[in-house]
């Protein structure tokens, strides 16, 4: 990753750590932006910022934890003041696709018990059409290649075709999430319609979950050098 985008990353996560104050609920997210976020909340709770956060990720909870952050579970805290996560694309509209580091469930349950969502990102995830980035789709093992098809007709209906790849890590095994689910990776690459696609990939019993955010996000806060610009309401 090269310097400017991890500067915009940086910026991005600070202009939005200016949103958080004592006695706020946090949901933190996933990847590389948010780590930079817990980073910054991390030196703020030392400096005596006292917050309560429940992390996106297994990943996250670690790198909390690591900085002496506060952490609470959504069943001892159902609500939250604000959740703060990056995003792999964004539209004019705040819809979101992620998932590209494989937390989107426990990230889309954490931004839906939020008051507030803002995403911090860098300029590279601004799209004028979602798709660009393959859609991650996480799904129930059992049954795998059955719930791979029903996602390439359900795909095909509301116009989304292109391949469909079990995620695999590193080492070439494959990816298991936080939930013990795997993620179907859809190189749909334009998706003209992302509520009916939506629509129909939650309508598949083996599909746990899908990385489009629709309505979840008030704000996207983009950096890139020449500073911050800041989509819908902070
Ligand atoms: C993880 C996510 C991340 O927010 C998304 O992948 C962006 O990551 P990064 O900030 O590293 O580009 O959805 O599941």
């Amino acid at each position: 990753m090269s310097d400017a985008i991890e500067n915009a990353k940086r910026l991005a996560a600070q202009r939005a750590a200016e949103l958080v104050s004592s006695g706020m609920r946090l949901g933190l997210g996933t990847g590389s932006t948010a780590r930079h976020f817990v980073d910054i909340i991390g030196a703020k709770v030392r400096a005596g910022l006292q917050i309560i956060c429940v992390p996106t990720s297994e990943a996250t909870r670690q790198q909390a934890e690591s900085l002496g952050i506060p952490l609470t579970t959504l069943d001892d805290t159902p609500e939250l003041d604000l959740t703060v996560d990056g995003a792999d694309e964004f539209d004019a509209d705040l819809t979101l696709v992620k998932g590209g580091g494989g937390a989107l469930l426990r990230e889309k349950i954490v931004a839906a018990a939020s008051k507030q969502v803002v995403i911090i990102t860098d300029r590279s995830k601004q799209v004028d059409r979602l798709g660009r980035f393959p859609l991650p789709v996480e799904v129930v093992p059992f049954g795998l290649e059955a719930t791979r098809r029903l996602i390439t007709k359900v795909a095909a209906d509301v116009g989304c075709t292109g391949a469909i790849r079990l995620r695999h890590d590193r080492d070439g095994r494959v990816f298991v999430t936080d939930g013990g689910h795997y993620i179907l990776d859809c190189a749909f690459g334009a998706i003209p319609d992302a509520p009916a696609l939506a629509r129909g990939l939650v309508a598949i019993p083996g599909v746990v979950e899908h990385g489009l955010f629709i309505g979840l996000a008030k704000a996207v806060i983009v950096a890139d050098a020449s500073g911050v610009d800041v989509f819908g309401d902070l």
